[in-house]
């Protein structure tokens, strides 16, 4: 049968302000927003805490097995919970975003993930922002954006952001983890970061978020 609900994909590069655009579609439309990188960031948590070598393909199942993740939804926030305990802000640490990509370039984490994401979108208007939305997850998506930014922008961006939160960290550590992301999210074999053919390309580097949004209404 035809699918009726709507469903919005964002992919790009990290640090692109994805999240941010994802967020404000999902506000504006009343549709679900649902961040794909925060669920790979909770499985990188696990995995950190519980000491899951990632080339170990028994534990890695074993270990996915007893991952649980959910989101609440309030009118103003999203959390995300991992086995019933809140990781939204633990997520977000450096030591987590160092290891991120390595745990969602695992065959058997990213088909899990993948399982979940499209369960999450089978009846609501979604919007889900990640790397593979458009080309993986909901290949059919009614409309897909590709975002990028100027690389020294977007390290700026996510140090500002650290920085507020009271990392402390310095704007080269930042440049060369989002490098590095980069590197690994658009060169590993499982679903590499690509542009879907049919994905319409958002350069946000001089653009602020009203004039994104913007952009993506006028292609609905
Ligand atoms: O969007 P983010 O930076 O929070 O994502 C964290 C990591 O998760 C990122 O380095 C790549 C990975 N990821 C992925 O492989 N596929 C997705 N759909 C979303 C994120």
């Amino acid at each position: 049968m035809a699918r009726t609900n709507k469903i919005i994909a964002i992919d790009g590069y990290s640090s692109c302000g994805k999240s941010t655009l994802a967020k404000a579609l999902g506000k504006q439309l009343r549709y679900l927003y649902v961040d794909s990188g925060a669920m790979y960031r909770a499985v990188t948590l696990y995995f950190i805490r519980n000491a899951v070598p990632v080339d170990d393909e028994a534990k890695v199942t074993d270990a996915l097995n007893r991952i649980h993740i959910d989101f609440h939804i309030e009118p103003d926030k999203t959390s995300i919970y991992l086995n019933g305990e809140d990781i939204s802000d633990e997520i977000r640490q450096m030591y987590v975003s160092d290891f991120v990509s390595e745990v969602s370039a695992v065959k058997a984490v990213r088909l899990a993930m993948v399982a979940q994401q499209q369960r999450l979108g089978r009846d609501k208007n979604i919007v889900m922002d990640g790397r593979d939305i458009g080309t993986t997850v909901f290949p059919d998506a009614d409309l897909k954006i590709f975002m990028t930014a100027d690389p020294k922008v977007r390290a700026e961006r996510r140090y500002l952001e650290l920085k507020n939160k009271g990392e402390k960290i310095t704007l080269e550590e930042v440049f060369e983890n989002l490098a590095h992301r980069d590197y690994i999210d658009t060169t590993r074999e499982e679903s590499p970061l690509v542009r879907a053919s049919d994905a319409v390309i958002l350069d946000n580097t001089d653009l602020n978020e009203e004039e994104q949004l913007q952009f993506v209404l006028d292609r609905l």
